[in-house]
């Protein structure tokens, strides 16, 4: 089994898979999909001759009651959320806290709010506070003891005892800079947020008349982040984060990249996003963390609330995120209203409601910069209400194809599906990219405007795995970032951050947009 770890982004992905200690130290938390006799139901058929397996959705209430693991897999980071409402304190595990929008800076995270199985209930105290003091500090701890301990506490203490479960941990922990809910002495990285408040776009819509909107058997909340604490040694280059944002997984069988493309246009693009699923942070190739102070061993920055005036800012760089947060990737497909088709690789891309299961890609709207344009798969998705997400893992083709079709937009190369080098196939709903080993089709039941990026919720209509993939070949993922201790192993063959000299490395790859 291919074990991802962290690696560096300034070395070829091929020479950057790790070595020893990190592989033993993060094997524990690998996910394998899928487990044994995932597909031995009737509902999954035969598809594209034995290319596929395929499975129509949504499922029925009886259907998830019975089993409500994810029909298939979809890569996304995990992290633990604390809340307080005034009097007691709560802690959370959130699945795909996901960073949505740029301007303000939003984060989403979504919590369960009907009762569908053993496995999904209700998360009554933790939203109720939640609701109650608008406030929640998303972190991060190392892989290791305090971490389980919280898994552990997480488990033992169901719905009706939330609020016992930070002191249960029996690990340290302090007030946030922010707010009044509890941050983990162990955190190596919190993201401090509040409720977004109502506001106007860039075209004068009103954005976030609500923080929060229903979406299924979830309710989807809406962060804006107002102050990032990163470990004081992060902070400074002298240990790193280490974040595999692609899923790995070995094909069994080739597939065949189309002949004869062309990727000049690439040439002519005004800013270019670079690319590499083993993201090091920091690194001699990133951007530094601009904290302005320190306490508790952390290196701290505030945020002042959104005003429309930040919008024109217009430098590429200044417009990246101002900090490491850990995104996967979907590779959106759609068809142009002339029925083109079209992929636009999106790292703001996560399950938001489990029944139905809706993915929701954020896209930018909100023309700022090159950086920012407006993309062509936004007109796509709104032409046809449908579009497609594949689950990309590693390997050089898809790697090329993330970098060329991530930067170049259908409006400047109307082949572009084409000159990615990818196989596809056309598809009934959505183009299928038939090296992704997972693909769902989605139908957009709601779009939510945000500032600079719309959420598409895309209500999953059929999902497509492919054959090559089953428990003895699984997908594999860590959706955990690692900091990189100081052992030798860790350090391995990677390039550690050019500042010897005490001073900060100067740019950052953060891991998504
Ligand atoms: C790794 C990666 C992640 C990206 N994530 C996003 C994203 O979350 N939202 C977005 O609007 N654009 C994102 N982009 C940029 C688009 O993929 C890019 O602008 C693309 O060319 C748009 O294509 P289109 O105009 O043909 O739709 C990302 C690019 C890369 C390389």
């Amino acid at each position: 089994m291919a074990v991802p770890l962290g690696c560096p982004g300034n070395q070829s992905d091929q020479q950057a898979r790790g070595s020893g200690a990190v592989i033993n130290r993060v094997a524990k938390y690998i996910y394998p999909w899928p487990p044994p006799n995932a597909f031995s139901k009737p509902v999954w058929q035969d598809y594209l001759d034995g290319e596929y397996r395929q499975r129509e959705m949504p499922e029925s209430a009886e259907e998830v009651a019975a089993d409500s693991r994810w029909p298939a897999f979809f890569s996304q980071p995990i992290c633990l959320i604390t809340t307080t409402d005034g009097q007691q304190c709560y802690l959370e595990r959130e699945v795909g806290p996901c960073i949505v929008n740029r301007f303000p800076y939003v984060m989403t995270i979504s919590l369960c709010r009907k009762a569908l199985s053993e496995r999904h209930t209700p998360r009554v105290q933790f939203m109720e506070a939640l609701e109650k003091s608008g406030i929640a500090n998303v972190q991060f701890l190392p892989l290791g003891p305090p971490l389980d301990r919280c898994l552990d506490i997480l488990n033992t203490y169901p719905e009706g005892q939330v609020q016992k479960r930070v002191a249960a941990t029996g690990l340290p922990h302090r007030r946030a800079l922010s707010n009044a809910a509890p941050v983990f002495a162990d955190a190596f990285m919190v993201y401090e947020t509040h409720f977004c408040r109502p506001m106007e776009d860039l075209y004068g819509n009103k954005i976030y008349e609500k923080p929060y909107v229903d979406v299924g058997s979830h309710r989807v909340y809406f962060l804006e982040v107002n102050c990032i604490q990163l470990r004081q040694d992060i902070a400074d280059g002298r240990t790193q984060i280490a974040w595999n944002s692609l899923a790995e997984w070995t094909p069994r069988r080739p597939t065949v990249p189309s002949a004869d493309v062309d990727q000049s246009t690439i040439t002519r693009m005004g800013y270019i996003k670079p690319f590499t699923p083993y993201y090091k942070f920091p690194a001699s190739n990133t951007v530094a963390f601009e904290y302005e102070g320190n306490a508790d061993g952390m290196a701290y920055k505030h945020f002042e609330a959104f005003q429309r005036s930040h919008v024109e800012v217009i430098d590429n760089d200044k417009t990246r995120w101002p900090c490491f947060f850990p995104s996967s990737l979907g590779m959106i497909t759609s068809r142009s209203a002339a029925g083109k088709p079209n992929l636009m690789p999106c790292g703001s891309t996560t399950v938001i409601s489990r029944s139905p299961l809706v993915i929701s890609p954020a896209v930018t709207y909100g023309g700022i910069n090159d950086r920012y344009r407006s993309r062509y798969t936004l007109h796509n998705i709104r032409a046809h209400s449908r579009f497609g997400v594949g689950l990309a893992t590693v390997n050089e083709e898809m790697l090329a194809a993330i970098r060329y079709a991530g930067n170049v937009s259908a409006a400047d190369d109307p082949n572009k599906l084409r000159n990615t080098g990818l196989s596809f196939e056309d598809g009934d709903y959505s183009p299928i990219l038939r090296g992704c080993p997972i693909h769902f089709d989605c139908e957009v039941v709601g779009e939510v405007k945000l500032g600079t990026h719309s959420m598409f919720l895309g209500e999953v209509q059929r999902i497509l795995v492919r054959t090559d993939v089953s428990a003895e070949n699984p997908i594999t993922w860590n959706p955990w970032p690692v900091v990189l201790t100081d052992d030798a192993a860790d350090r391995g063959t990677s390039s550690r951050p050019e500042a010897t000299d005490g001073s900060r490395p100067r740019r950052v790859v953060a891991a998504g947009e």
